[in-house]
């Protein structure tokens, strides 16, 4: 069967990229990622993906007038490479309601708190603040309103007496490179229904090992 071509938009450090490279290197792995499209000339993102032999490309917001046209020069870029997948890897611009729009249902992101708890900036700085005892990440689709798209899967981790937000977000990251190839999977294997604002996955039992990781 024909693999799910993704599309990943980065804007830095590219440890979410990473992680689906490697999950699509395996034979068996359902989607391949041809295209891999940065906001920043210097994403360190960039060189994961050039080392893996996938094309990149830069869009710059500097050289569009307004978010419009910075959304369909991405969206551009996308549609040359055939995807039917957009997936945001740690992609820090906002959209204009016309990208979410044209990929309505074939956009995700992954955010590094339990939403709708923690929206926004320095999440692991509003999870320490609120004193809370367990974080993770969410996946989720992408809608006009920031991080309040429809829940497509969740991993939990304690937050431990100490915690800085680095140690904080090392726990989570180690989570995110688990969930994120997991939840493309599900959609390369036509797993992922949408239906009134909530998201159905058929067939995938809750996996209790993405409640916590094995070492915190
Ligand atoms: C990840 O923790 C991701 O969840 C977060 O940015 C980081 C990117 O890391 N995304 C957001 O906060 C989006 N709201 P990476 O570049 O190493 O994948």
């Amino acid at each position: 069967m024909a693999k799910l071509k993704v599309g990943v938009l980065i804007s830095g450090r590219g440890s979410n990229l990473a992680a689906l490279i490697e999950a699509a290197g395996a034979a068996d792995y359902p989607a391949e990622i041809t295209c891999v499209v940065s906001n920043k000339a210097d994403a360190p993102g960039l060189g994961i993906a050039a080392a893996a032999g996938i094309p990149t490309t830069l869009v710059s917001h500097r050289d569009h007038p307004d978010r419009e046209s910075f959304d369909r020069a991405v969206s551009t870029e996308l549609e040359r490479h055939g995807v039917g997948l957009v997936v945001l890897a740690g992609f820090m611009r906002i959209f204009s309601p016309w990208f979410p729009a044209r990929w309505a249902d074939r956009l995700i992101n992954i955010h590094p708190s339990l939403l709708p708890a923690f929206k926004g900036m320095h999440v692991q700085r509003q999870a320490l603040d609120a004193g809370v005892r367990v974080s993770g990440c969410t996946a989720h689709l992408v809608t006009p309103d920031l991080d309040s798209g429809p829940i497509i899967a969740q991993a939990a981790v304690p937050v431990l007496a100490g915690d800085t937000e680095e140690s904080l977000s090392a726990r989570i990251l180690r989570q995110e490179h688990r969930l994120y190839p997991l939840v493309v999977r599900w959609f390369a294997e036509g797993r992922v229904n949408i239906s009134g604002g909530k998201v159905m996955v058929q067939g995938i039992a809750c996996d209790a090992t993405l409640l916590f990781s094995p070492q915190p």
